[in-house]
């Protein structure tokens, strides 16, 4: 088991990681309030009514789209119906969407509440449910209205890995590979691993990923400096398709971007021949090829939404070589370009072999 701490100015967060750190570590004192997802709460209600027993629970409808307004106001609807004081605790028990909205109603609930985090996909346990970020999306723009709130705890238990589908794993892998073109030690595992699914693999991997993200954030906590930004990799274009096309998961779609950005910096000139293939083959080893879209030009029109974005240019993290990457600003024009011309290879490609 590994025990994180990130120590912000406004908080002292402990990410308890490893097998066990559910028994050990979730029970909670105090005034409790449960947000959790319709598919957590039929696998895990026994789970959440033993351990937070007295607890009132919120059950929000699984999936992205609740990630919404109305469903922010029926949580804080439901906090003060159920009397919970300022020095009560959310517990935000489920993936990225219940980590983003059950957090941004704890901070807002009174001027903010205590918060724990426990992230039940792999995804939610590598990246979101770390670093304080909360959010629902609004006008069609992922994350638009948030806060930075850290939680006190975060628990990362590797059981519930054990309940998800292939394609959440998947979708964690996205964003470990991500820390991979971002981290030396942690693409070295990912080249070295056999099997990216193994659970053992999985648990060591996450711990990784979670210490460089700490490492981030403490440097760059509200995402001024530039240094937090690197973490959206693959996310300029992968949020523009996911927005679009909106089939795949969270994940896939940032391996699909991921892929997209590695041919826009090696079309520049900015990254190695060797390490981008090394990355596709990582990225076509989690989701097989990268489909050929139509419409593409207009899906990735979207990407004019995204928060990274400075005076009306795209911007990209651009993979450069192990450990290295780089923010580079292109014109709307440019990035359309770029990604028609990216699709046309694909295409070319897949009609040739
Ligand atoms: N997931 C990117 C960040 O937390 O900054």
């Amino acid at each position: 088991m590994k025990e994180i701490v990130l120590k912000t100015n406004t908080q002292k967060s402990v990410i308890y990681c490893g097998s066990g750190a559910f028994e050990k570590y979730a029970h909670t004192e105090g005034d409790l309030f449960v947000v959790t997802d319709s598919n957590v709460y039929s696998l895990y209600s026994g789970l959440i009514e033993k351990t937070f027993s007295g607890a009132a629970v919120k059950v929000i409808r699984a999936g992205e789209k609740s990630k919404n307004s109305r469903t922010l106001f029926s949580i804080l609807q439901a906090m003060a119906s159920a009397g919970l004081k300022r020095g009560g605790t959310v517990v935000a028990f489920g993936g990225g969407v219940v980590g983003d909205i059950a957090g941004l109603a704890a901070s807002l609930y009174m001027r903010g509440t205590h918060l724990v985090q426990i992230p039940t996909t792999l995804l939610s346990q590598v990246d979101s449910s770390v670093g304080g970020k909360t959010a629902i999306d609004f006008k069609k723009v992922k994350n638009l209205i948030g806060t930075f709130y850290q939680p006190e705890k975060v628990i990362v238990d590797p059981m519930f890995l054990k309940t998800l589908p292939d394609r959440e794993i998947n979708c964690g892998l996205g964003e470990i590979i991500k820390y991979g073109a971002l981290d030396k030690e942690i693409y070295k595992k990912l080249q070295n691993a056999d099997d990216l699914k193994n659970f053992e693999f999985l648990e060591n991997v996450t711990a990784d990923c979670i210490q460089h993200k700490a490492n981030v954030v403490l440097i760059d906590e509200h995402d001024l400096n530039g240094t937090r930004k690197t973490l959206n990799l693959g996310h300029t274009t992968g949020h523009a398709f996911e927005l679009y096309y909106g089939k795949k998961s969270h994940g896939e779609y940032v391996l699909i971007g991921t892929f997209y950005e590695l041919y826009i910096a090696k079309k520049l000139g900015l990254c190695e021949e060797n390490y981008a293939q090394t990355l596709i083959n990582m990225i076509t080893a989690v989701i097989g090829t990268i489909p050929v879209y139509g419409d593409v030009r207009k899906a990735a029109a979207y990407a004019v939404y995204d928060k990274k974005n400075d005076g009306g240019q795209i911007s990209v993290i651009a993979p450069k070589c192990v450990g290295e990457s780089v923010e580079i600003k292109l014109s709307i024009q440019d990035y359309l370009s770029y990604i028609e011309e990216c699709n046309g290879f694909l295409k070319g490609k897949y009609e040739n072999s």
